[in-house]
């Protein structure tokens, strides 16, 4: 054999390999790869091909969250991927944003990550395509070519972890901070230990709809600009309204704040004392 120290020299890899062709040959295969960026600079993109013969390839037993099924993943573990493009220094970044084929992007904090055990996954069943996920609005989704998702029945605290979410048809991996993603809606930094936990608990459960100085989603109403909702709602009418909007407003639109979660109201009392401090930090008026 002409190349036999090249095969010798990898030995090791190309048992591994075998194997993990083996598993996947002759399903149908998404034509993709999946981009890795550090804080806006491209770093890297990976074909699923290359993935699958580089990295080890696990299976992963979940309960969907999408449809509360029980589903059997094969993909790479993120850590191990994260590691392998950027080192540990991916660690000094805060925050990851993973985005979607639609554009669709969720942001998980690196300390959370850290903590669970989520692969990228490429296919189901030991084939190399997903099944259709079908969402509570009956439509459905394949969630291929990239789909994140966390170890949740031995590791049950993943169900109440609001941080860690499932992103499907996945494009890109990005390092990030909060700070960069939300620069307007962070509070000074001497602020008190309340008002950045009150900010913490913001981002985790109201950012997705709400912006303050223009930061954040639009389900909802901006919440700091040009008047605080803080300077014409009395504390506790406010604090009634995000524990349970309809005792307020019978038609409201808003979802009723996590009933599960655990000291609900003084994570209620923070957000509060955090949307009061940033009422002092409003983006300066257009000049005339
Ligand atoms: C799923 C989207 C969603 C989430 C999450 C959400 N809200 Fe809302 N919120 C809304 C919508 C929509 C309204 C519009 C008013 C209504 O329908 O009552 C609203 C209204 C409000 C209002 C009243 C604004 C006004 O002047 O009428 C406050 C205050 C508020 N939200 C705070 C929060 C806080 C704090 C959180 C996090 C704990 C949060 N919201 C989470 C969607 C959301």
């Amino acid at each position: 054999m002409l190349d036999k120290p090249t095969a010798s020299r990898s030995h090791h890899k190309t048992s591994q390999l075998c194997a993990v062709l083996l598993y996947f040959m002759g399903f149908e295969a998404y034509a993709s790869s999946l981009s890795f960026v550090n804080n806006g600079y491209p770093v890297k993109m990976i074909a699923t091909d290359d993935l699958l013969q580089t990295y080890e390839v696990k299976t992963l037993t979940v309960n969907n969250p999408t449809d509360s099924t029980i589903r059997s993943y094969q993909g790479v573990s993120l850590i191990l991927l994260l590691n392998a493009v950027f080192t540990s220094q991916w660690k000094n970044n805060d925050a990851i944003k993973f985005t979607a084929l639609d554009g669709y992007q969720s942001i998980i904090p690196s300390s959370v990550i850290i903590k669970h055990n989520g692969i990228i996954a490429l296919g189901e069943n030991d084939q190399r395509r997903f099944s259709l996920l079908t969402r509570s609005n009956a439509e459905t989704v394949d969630p291929g070519p990239f789909f994140l998702v966390w170890e949740n029945i031995q590791d049950v605290s993943v169900r109440n972890e609001h941080w860690l979410s499932w992103p499907w048809q996945m494009t890109t991996i990005e390092l990030t901070s909060f700070k960069r993603e939300y620069p307007h809606s962070t509070p000074p930094s001497a602020s008190t230990e309340t008002v950045k936990k009150g900010f913490l608990a913001f981002r985790q459960h109201c950012i997705k709809c709400h912006t303050i100085n223009g930061d954040g989603g639009n389900i909802g109403p901006e919440l700091n600009y040009p008047v605080s909702i803080t300077e014409y709602w009395q504390s506790k009418w406010l604090s009634r309204f995000i524990t349970d909007p309809q005792s307020v407003r019978a038609n409201s639109k808003m979802i009723t704040f996590n009933r599960d979660i655990e000291n609900r109201e003084q994570l209620v009392a923070d957000i509060i004392e955090y949307l009061k401090a940033m009422a002092k930090r409003k983006p300066l008026p257009v000049s005339q």
